[in-house]
């Protein structure tokens, strides 16, 4: 059931990218997410399943689709059958300004667990630490980043000048880039994309090791997701911007900036799901490639329990009376 979902769920993530991958380079951010949006509402309601989003665009007054509480997924009343009722967290498309700007990593997301499996994160901001499976444990956000640099090159077997660390590009993070500097460690300044950054170094072969930084909450939540179903760590306490915020998250029983969140708080479910799909090129997965009459796109489907982790490779035909463009 759940292997069945994980690929169900690519079927939403591609829709999302084929979707939004059209506005590359348009300077359009707002159009880019709503056509990812649209594309992943739409094709949500063609699996067979009883689905409530619990991380989305927003609230209900806030977002038309994908709102936090909406009911997602195809019921057929007359079939008796009980449908799997699941939690959804989505980032339709975690990079709106790398597609608007045809930078790399932008990737369509969502994770899916069991009733209660994810935690239903205020829209603030959280301080994460991400490593993969080798430093997984070996980690701890409460001490200095110079001590978790060398932790992580102590789990790698290797020195810190040769750690990558990924931190987005922000005035907040001026103090974290000159710590991580001076032990000697290389980093990767990035725009946007702190989710797709921790999936990475969860994967050997990118050449990251770790993520560091205060980035989205609901991209924490998601993070979550992918590093249990990779093996790999994240350690989060949310950060609040204002009173608001941190009232509203008290109201949700999160309140508090010291806790420490694992990753297996933020997705404890025992049937975690996780999909994603290449908008623009990037450091894990390939962009979307139109050609005459359709489109490939590459893909990651993951299942915790089935402990499978699948690139997924489409081609998509829009125009069956175009002879099929079917190559390897
Ligand atoms: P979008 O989903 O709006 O494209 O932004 C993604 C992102 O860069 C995340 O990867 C990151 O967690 C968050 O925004 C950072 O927020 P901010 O831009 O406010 O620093």
């Amino acid at each position: 059931m759940e292997q069945l979902l994980a690929l169900e769920m690519v079927r939403v993530t591609e829709a999302a990218a084929l979707a939004s991958a059209r506005f590359m380079g348009r300077g359009d951010n707002t159009e880019a997410d709503r056509a990812a949006t649209e594309a992943m509402r739409r094709t949500m309601d063609e699996i067979e399943m009883s689905g409530t989003i619990v991380i989305g665009e927003g609230e209900r007054d806030q977002a038309p689709m994908l709102y936090i509480g909406e009911q997602v997924g195809r019921r057929d009343e007359s079939d008796r059958r009980a449908v799997q009722e699941i939690d959804i967290a989505v980032d339709p498309l975690e990079g709106t300004n790398l597609v608007a700007h045809g930078q790399a990593n932008a990737i369509t997301v969502i994770a899916a667990s069991e009733r209660g499996g994810l935690v239903n994160a205020p829209d603030t901001y959280m301080e994460k630490l991400c490593v993969g499976p080798v430093a997984a444990g070996r980690v701890d956000i409460r001490l200095s980043p110079t001590e978790n640099l060398q932790r992580i090159a102590s789990a790698l077997g290797r020195g810190v000048s040769d750690i990558t660390v990924i931190i987005l590009d922000r005035p907040r993070h001026e103090e974290l880039i000159g710590e991580v500097r001076s032990t000697g460690a290389r980093i990767k300044l990035i725009s946007d994309g702190d989710l797709s950054a921790a999936i990475s170094c969860a994967v050997s072969g990118t050449g990251v090791h770790a993520v560091m930084g205060i980035g989205g909450a609901p991209e924490g939540v998601i993070t979550a997701a992918a590093l249990r179903c990779l093996g790999g760590e994240i350690q989060a306490r949310f950060r609040f911007r204002n009173d608001a915020e941190r009232a509203r998250a008290e109201r949700m029983g999160h309140g508090d900036e010291e806790r420490v969140y694992t990753t297996e708080e933020l997705a404890s479910g025992d049937n975690v799901v996780f999909a994603a799909t290449g908008v623009t090129g990037g450091d894990l997965l390939q962009g979307v490639r139109f050609f005459g009459g359709g489109a490939r796109t590459h893909s990651l489907s993951m299942a915790y329990q089935t402990k499978q982790v699948r690139f997924v490779d489409t081609v998509h035909m829009f125009d069956r009376s175009r002879p099929p463009s079917v190559r390897l």
